[in-house]
């Protein structure tokens, strides 16, 4: 993240803050509006720069903490090549890049020319990313991709009409071994996942996580949304864009990793927020039987009490670490 901040704030060093400001404005105004939307957002320098400031540092968190749980599902993989769809400034590849370090074939595929030209000029900044590709594609029916080992696809499927979204998972499905879809943490946003998360499914790829389980959701539809939360710090010129003082945010949001591969998926997930009570630790967790359930673990179980105190909402339970 250093990195990416880093040449963050080497892209917006020089921009004027009000005009940076009045972008974000503009595009809070257009992320709020009617989506699909048939031309892209991002039009021009200035929007980029202001996604870029405003959204970046969140969209990346949020797929990072995807990522992490995708590898603690394929221990020892690393993906020799990563497609990111819709990859716009490029938040999904530093993210690749953060969990596995190193140099692999990367392409970046984007309606919207500015936001590549503004992607291609923060990866040059980084070793393993300056060979990037940026592609200018259009997400449709005849959308394929190159066979790799990895494609990502964050917060873009809102940004497409039911056929679109349909199209992008299948060429996904058939180009990649491993998909990893990331939307908002909102009841629509979940929607979209369990809809791409059945069609990768039914194409044969399993659940690597969040789910323990390549099964039906057991959540039922309209009760409740699955979704996780990631903490983005606040530099100061983050503060700048958005406003206010508070050093970080929480981002919300929804998300599956699918694999042909063998992985190992969590045998169960915390799914809220543990509530830390007096001697007891209350976890609602997502389990491999398919059903959700509250267990509480107490004192009385010993390294796993102290295990659940340090859980966190999304962490694999019991932790990784401790089943092997
Ligand atoms: C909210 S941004 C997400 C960017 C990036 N993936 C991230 O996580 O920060 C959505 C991106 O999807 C792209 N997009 C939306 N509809 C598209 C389409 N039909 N074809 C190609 N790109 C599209 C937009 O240009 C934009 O860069």
């Amino acid at each position: 993240m250093n990195d990416l901040r880093t040449a963050l704030a080497a892209l917006l060093d020089g921009l004027p803050p009000k005009e940076v400001a009045a972008a974000v404005d503009r595009l809070i105004a257009n992320y709020r509006g009617d989506t699909p939307t048939h031309a892209p957002i991002l039009r021009d320098q200035a929007d980029v720069a202001a996604y870029a400031a405003y959204r970046m540092p969140a969209t990346f968190e949020a797929v990072r903490s995807a990522l992490a749980a995708l590898a603690d599902a394929l221990p020892g993989w690393t993906p020799a090549g990563h497609t990111d769809v819709g990859g716009g400034t490029g938040a999904a590849t530093w993210a690749v890049q953060t969990t596995w370090p190193g140099e692999r074939a990367v392409t970046v595929l984007d309606w919207a020319e500015p936001a590549l030209a503004v992607g291609r000029r923060l990866a040059a900044a980084h070793p393993a990313l300056k060979d990037a590709r940026w592609r200018r594609a259009r997400i449709g029916a005849d959308l394929t991709l190159d066979d790799t080992d990895l494609v990502t696809v964050s917060y873009v499927l809102n940004e497409l009409t039911e056929s679109d979204r349909a199209a992008l998972v299948d060429a996904a499905a058939r180009a990649a071994r491993t998909v990893v879809i990331v939307e908002a943490g909102t009841p629509a946003g979940y929607a979209r996942v369990i809809e791409a998360r059945d069609r990768l499914v039914r194409a044969g790829f399993r659940i690597a996580a969040p789910c323990p389980h390549s099964a039906a959701c057991p959540i039922a539809p309209g009760s409740d949304w699955c979704h996780f939360s990631a903490r983005v710090g606040r530099s100061s010129l983050h503060r700048q864009v958005k406003g206010g003082s508070l050093a970080y945010e929480d981002e919300k949001f929804s998300y599956v990793a699918a694999t042909r591969l063998p992985a190992e998926p969590a045998p169960a997930r915390v799914v809220r927020r543990p509530q830390i009570r007096k001697g007891q630790v209350l976890l609602d967790l997502c389990e491999a039987d398919e059903r959700l359930r509250r267990s509480t673990v107490t004192k009385r179980h010993g390294d796993l009490y102290k295990a659940a105190r340090d859980a966190d909402w999304g962490d694999a339970w019991p932790p990784y670490d401790s089943v092997s």
